[in-house]
This record gives structure tokens, sequence and C-alpha cells, in this order.
């Protein structure tokens, strides 16, 4: 299912020119920019974070919260034999450990070169690659009811223009009764700088303000978009599509933790949240 052809709308605006500045970005602008900024940096994602994120490992976070330990997917033993679609796989590392513990795992990515890191993990490890699908979050090329189970740590949700649809398409293709797990940065870090030092600590923006966040290269085109929703946002659309939200995690950053990750530091997760975790059952 991947599309083996390399993606020819890929800026030559090196991402240290782009410009950021806050502007609308529609569904088409927002995923034509997602692709082609996570092909650009699939290789330095998976060479920064591949370690933390392990080959096999389900973490829902930089604050490290493990599926193993958290069980926010709900009884392990239901995980055997059951259908997952992980969106926004990346190199599709929870997929793997979702198989190992049974399950038939889909992992799902919008990036060619992201899948390709999936590919390329499993020949280093000679497992056999979970199915890996190209397409984007918010149109999924599956039947309704495919699934019993979707997830997603950090991948898509952020990053797309119509979350309200994506929450629907997941409602279309689960079964009646599944769960659909998925984490983003905690909607209160809009309003702050997103450094890991002191700087990220006094909030400069509104929490309330929707205007996405866009870098875009000369010719004002986007290269990279990233969406808000507020916590009431994202319970509206859930509830909108179907989904009641069960639980919400706020994973605290952990002794001993020392690691960085862009904007998360040990420093700021002492002060405020870095991520919120959406735990909700279709209807
Ligand atoms: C921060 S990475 C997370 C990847 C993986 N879940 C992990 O934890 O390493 C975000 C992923 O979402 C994917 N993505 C972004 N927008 C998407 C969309 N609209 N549909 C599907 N995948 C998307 C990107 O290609 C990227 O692989």
């Amino acid at each position: 299912m991947i599309d083996d052809t390399p993606p020819d709308d890929i800026p030559s605006t090196p991402d240290d020119d782009a410009e950021a500045v806050r502007r609308e970005a529609g569904e088409a602008e927002s995923s034509r920019a997602s692709r082609s900024w996570w092909d650009r940096n699939a290789d330095e994602y998976q060479l920064e974070h591949g370690e933390f994120l392990g080959d096999a490992r389900f973490t829902w976070c930089p604050e490290g919260l493990d599926e193993a330990d958290a069980r926010l997917l709900g009884d392990p033993s239901a995980l055997r034999g059951a259908r997952v679609l992980e969106i926004g796989a990346g190199a599709a590392q929870c997929s793997r450990w979702l198989a190992d513990q049974g399950a038939l795992p889909v992992a799902l990515d919008l990036s060619y070169r992201m899948l390709q890191h999936a590919r390329r993990i499993d020949e280093q490890l000679d497992r056999v690659t979970p199915p890996l699908v190209q397409a984007d979050a918010t149109v999924l090329p599956f039947a309704d009811g495919s699934f019993d189970l979707a997830c997603s740590a950090y991948g898509a949700v952020p990053f797309a223009a119509d979350t309200a649809r994506l929450m629907r398409e997941v409602h279309r293709v689960l079964k009646p009764g599944s769960r659909w797990v998925f984490s983003v940065t905690h909607p209160i870090r809009w309003a702050f700088p997103d450094e890991p030092g002191v700087e990220g600590l006094t909030a400069t923006a509104s929490y309330f303000d929707r205007t996405p966040y866009v870098e875009q290269d000369e010719t004002g085109r986007a290269v990279y978009v990233e969406h808000h929703r507020t916590l009431g946002d994202r319970v509206r659309e859930l509830a909108a599509a179907g989904f009641r939200l069960v639980d919400l995690v706020e994973p605290e950053w952990p002794e001993g933790l020392d690691s960085e990750w862009g904007g998360w530091s040990p420093l700021r997760g002492r002060h405020i949240p870095g991520t919120a975790i959406f735990v909700c059952v279709r209807d």
C-alpha cells in the first residue's frame, strides 16, 4: 500500500530559513506541508529519538509513559487477535509492541519516509513488518467497522486542520464499543514558548487563540503546520463524532528522567503538563 513515488512537492527552502507566522491554513495546505516536512525530517527524527522510542516499545509521550505500565488501551488480554489501527505511526514502534502482545496492527502514516524507517527497523530485527498504509488520517482508506481499537502517539492529530473530521473517520472505521486513545501536546503549552528552559515557563500567547502555527517559505507556502484545540474543543469534537471520553491522562515528569525532547524538559515538566492523553470509547 506504500506509494513508492518520491514526493514531488518538497519545498526547496531549508527549514531553518522558514518564517514562523500565525495564520489560517486549510486541510489541503496542512496535509501537503505535513507530508513533505515529515518526509524531509524523518531521518533526523529517528536518529534523534529512535533510542528513546525503542524499536518495539509503546511510549505515549516524552514523559516516557509506557503502555506496558499505563494500560490505557484496556484489558491487555483483549489485545490478542485485536485488529488495531495506529494513526501517525512513524516508524511503527508502537505497532511492533502491539504485535508482540498478539494484536494485528496496521501502521498508517502520511509520510513515505517514515514508513521506510518502519521497514528498515523490521529488516534489521528480521521481523515481519505489519501492514503499512500511507494515507491522511482525515480520509481513512478502510471500510466501516474494520478495527477493534485505534491509537496514536502524537501522530496526525496535532497537524490536521480538520480534526473534527479525523475523529469522525476514526469513529467510522471502529466497531461499536472500541477504544480510541491518542496523545497530543497538552493544549496549555500553546500559550508558552516551545523552549525547554525558563523562557518556556512564561505564557506569551493566548491559550484561546486557535490561529494555526505555520512555518512558510519565501513564497508564503506552508512548510510546517500545527493546529491548536483547547481542552473543551477536543471534548466537543469527540462527543460530536460519537465518542465517550472515559479518561484524560496528564503524565507527570518522572523522577530520574533527564532527557529533553524539544520543548519538553525536566524543568518545564515540574511546572506544567506537556502531554494530554485522551481515552475514549466509541458509542
Ligand atoms: C511526532 S511524529 C509521531 C510518530 C510516532 N507516533 C512516534 O511516536 O514516534 C508525527 C507523525 O504523524 C504523521 N502525520 C502527520 N500528519 C498526518 C496526517 N494528516 N495523517 C497521517 N499521519 C500524519 C507524521 O508523518 C509523523 O510520522
